[in-house]
């Protein structure tokens, strides 16, 4: 089977205003002159959503959410649908990040209706994972993440386009990262359970890493075995850094 292309996602968390839609022209303006070897995607706040497809249609970069609620419409006051995403030009949705985890209380059993939900609305999935200081330090790293995987992929993902994306909490915004040993350790243990799943197919599915990915350390980090791409938070927001990360795929 042939290794997919890596994915290189940046999630711009709550920031970015109409401003900010100057650093997604740039990041696809670079990769629309010079194609890398990575897919490349921004997922700005819901409010920046169709303006960011708008700006970039036809070209090299797609735009996801964050994520989205489980029903396709009805009386979920502030809430946005993966229909609601795809209407406004997304194409993929990060979902079960530990920010939404931890603070909405997000168990594996809403992430697996979500990534339904994105499935029935064409959008290709990136379901979270991973563990928090704690759970490191009491050496849960593998059972917490693995758990995580086996709760939050439904089995209609066979056959469908998805990505996992293993984001230590610690990790998350810190400046901190694992040694590439501890990486490699994680996304060998998700490959394996995607196997387990999926058969074949699972050892296709892109397993991003996620948490202080910077150009400086991109390299290292997507050269680790099992490694398919970053999910970047803090350096995506900045083109120059983001197009640092890209061109290290
Ligand atoms: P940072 O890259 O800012 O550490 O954020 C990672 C992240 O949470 C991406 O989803």
């Amino acid at each position: 089977m042939t290794t997919p292309r890596p994915l290189i996602a940046g999630n711009w968390k709550m920031n970015g205003l109409e401003v900010a839609l100057d650093e997604a022209r740039a990041v696809a303006a670079a990769v629309d002159a010079q194609p890398p070897a990575a897919r490349v995607a921004l997922c700005p706040p819901a409010t920046l959503v169709h303006r960011m497809a708008q700006a970039l249609v036809g070209g090299g970069v797609a735009v996801g959410g964050q994520d989205c609620r489980a029903e396709a419409s009805g009386a979920f006051t502030g809430d946005v649908s993966a229909e609601m995403l795809a209407d406004c030009g997304a194409t993929l949705v990060i979902l079960g990040h530990s920010e939404r985890r931890a603070g909405y209380d997000e168990t594996d059993a809403l992430v697996a209706a979500k990534t339904l939900a994105a499935l029935r609305a064409g959008l290709e999935p990136i379901i979270c994972v991973g563990e928090t200081l704690a759970e490191r330090e009491a050496a849960r790293t593998l059972e917490i993440v693995t758990g995580q995987v086996r709760g939050s992929l439904p089995p209609e993902l066979a056959g469908k386009a998805f990505a996992v994306a293993y984001e230590p909490v610690w990790a998350i915004g810190t400046g901190l990262t694992p040694t590439l040993a501890q990486i490699e350790e994680v996304h060998v243990a998700i490959r394996a359970v995607l196997v387990e799943r999926f058969g074949a197919e699972g050892a296709g599915v892109p397993i991003l890493y996620g948490g202080s990915v910077k150009p400086s350390n991109a390299a290292e980090i997507l050269a680790v075995k099992d490694v398919g791409g970053a999910l970047v938070g803090g350096a995506s927001l900045k083109a120059e850094d983001f197009l640092g990360i890209i061109a290290r795929a």
